[in-house]
């Protein structure tokens, strides 16, 4: 089914919130009405027109910008809005709640789809129910378009594309560091960690798709090398020091994993990858990782239990809606090292990429990491074998990402490790790493 000759090129879907928010005001800055054919949509017409209002404020070149109105648990509504646009890109979560009905109607009406979920029981469910549907379609599905789980993902396409170009293999092992980050958390996303938990309390399936470190591969690829993510303290495989276990590794491993899958084991199918939070040399960075790792825990087995859980939303989370204002957005920061290690007929080699900004992650970043996803799929720009299916970043766009990251203000570099450094390379170059590591920032957070 042709999408060509549709109404728009892009409805961004759950525009009032607080991620849709940022990414109507970035394509409205970034992007002129002859460029682009944007459509605001969502279920309230005063709080859609108060954001056309402020994006058309700031932005000199639109001065309107087109709304679509309808409701996320309306399936004939959805279809009527998926089949009018090229591309749609949702940020209207809990997706485990309101994201199927529009992935259904994507599929249906061939329109391709990216969203921001890092609720790893939906994304496992979109693959069982719709990926052989979706292929034949010719809709591409795009989970996972944010911080969960771009850096990890792409950061990880552009060590294995560099280290294959470079030393004619892929490495056999990465390690994914979140350092030096800083940001915050807006109701939408707390409230979607508790549908995670929730689901995993009711669900065997959503447990099963937590506890399987390959639990988005392909149906009979659900298994390989990798044990599962670092729950304790340990030293770093790929570099000195010590290493906390990540709270997004549950998401980013598996979208990492299904990329290589889906790409036909381009990295091989021994290919190992974790992701863990790097908090420094000796006795210092042991307890730091040791804290981080016991906060986390603690966070967690609180999320697990229906009663602390509810009173956790109820007295600590902001309410769904609620979060950082636009100025906020604009000032964290972070950086996502991706260390990857390989064999080449002359000896071993290390190949670093790093993604960052100067820009909050979970918002800043990530409403131009999503909103340049869409642009991908809107434009064509895209470098990858499919042309449907339930995908990952990686392999449904691919390296041309990188660029646009950039241009939109990240940085997306990727470069051989000079042999002759070998371990303690890193350390050396960044004498001042670890004091600022995300570790401390998420033991003060705790
Ligand atoms: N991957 C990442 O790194 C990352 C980063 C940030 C956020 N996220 C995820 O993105 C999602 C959104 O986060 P957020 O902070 O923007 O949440 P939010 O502020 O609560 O926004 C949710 C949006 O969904 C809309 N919505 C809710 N129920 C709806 C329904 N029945 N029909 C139509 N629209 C409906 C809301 O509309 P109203 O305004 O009318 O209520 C709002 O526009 C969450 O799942 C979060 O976890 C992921």
């Amino acid at each position: 089914m042709s999408s060509a000759n549709r109404q728009y090129d892009l409805v961004v879907w759950g525009a009032t919130g607080v991620a849709g928010r940022l990414v109507a005001d970035y394509l409205t800055e970034q992007y002129t009405p002859e460029e682009l054919s944007v459509c605001l949509g969502g279920r309230n017409e005063e709080r859609l027109r108060a954001v056309e209002a402020d994006a058309v404020d700031e932005a000199d070149s639109w001065d309107d910008i087109p709304l679509i109105l309808g409701d996320a648990t309306d399936p004939e509504r959805l279809r009527a809005i998926a089949s009018q646009t090229r591309v749609i890109c949702s940020t209207v979560g809990p997706y485990t709640e309101y994201g199927t009905p529009l992935v259904e109607a994507c599929i249906e009406a061939g329109t391709d789809y990216c969203d921001l979920t890092g609720e790893v029981n939906w994304v496992r469910e979109m693959i069982d129910r719709f990926h052989e549907r979706a292929t034949n379609r010719g809709a591409r599905i795009i989970h996972s378009c944010g911080f969960d789980s771009i850096p990890a993902d792409l950061g990880t396409l552009l060590v294995q594309s560099h280290a294959i170009r470079e030393f004619g293999g892929p490495c056999d092992v990465v390690q994914i560091y979140l350092e030096d980050g800083n940001g915050s958390f807006s109701g939408g996303t707390l409230a979607s960690a508790a549908a995670l938990f929730e689901a995993a309390s009711t669900d065997p399936r959503a447990r099963e798709a937590l506890s399987n470190p390959y639990s988005l591969a392909p149906v009979e690829e659900r298994h390989g090398p990798d044990s599962g993510a670092q729950r304790r303290p340990q030293r770093a495989s790929l570099r000195s020091g010590w290493t906390a276990p990540s709270p997004m590794a549950v998401v980013n491993e598996r979208v990492v994993r299904r990329s290589n899958a889906l790409l036909n084991y381009p990295w091989g199918r021994d290919f190992r990858c974790t992701e863990v939070i790097p908090t420094g040399d000796g006795p210092g960075g042991a307890a730091a990782a040791g804290a981080v790792a016991a906060g986390l825990g603690a966070v967690f087995a609180g999320l697990a239990r229906a009663p602390v859980r509810s009173a956790m939303q109820r007295y600590l989370f902001p309410d769904p809606g609620e979060g950082p204002s636009k100025a906020e957005t604009k000032e964290g920061h972070f950086t996502v090292r991706v260390l990857g290690r390989g064999m080449a007929a002359n000896g071993p080699f290390t190949v670093e990429s790093q993604i960052g900004a100067d820009l909050d992650p979970g918002y800043g970043a990530t409403s131009r990491m999503l909103s340049e996803s869409a642009m991908a799929l809107v434009t064509g720009d895209t470098d990858s074998p499919f042309s449907g299916g339930v995908l990952t970043p990686a392999s449904g766009i691919g390296g041309p990402l990188a660029s646009r990251l950039r241009d939109a203000g990240l940085t997306a570099e990727v470069s051989t490790v000079p042999e002759s450094d070998d371990l303690a390379w890193f350390v050396r170059r960044r004498p001042e790493w670890p004091e600022r590591g995300v570790g401390t920032q998420f033991l003060l957070a705790v």
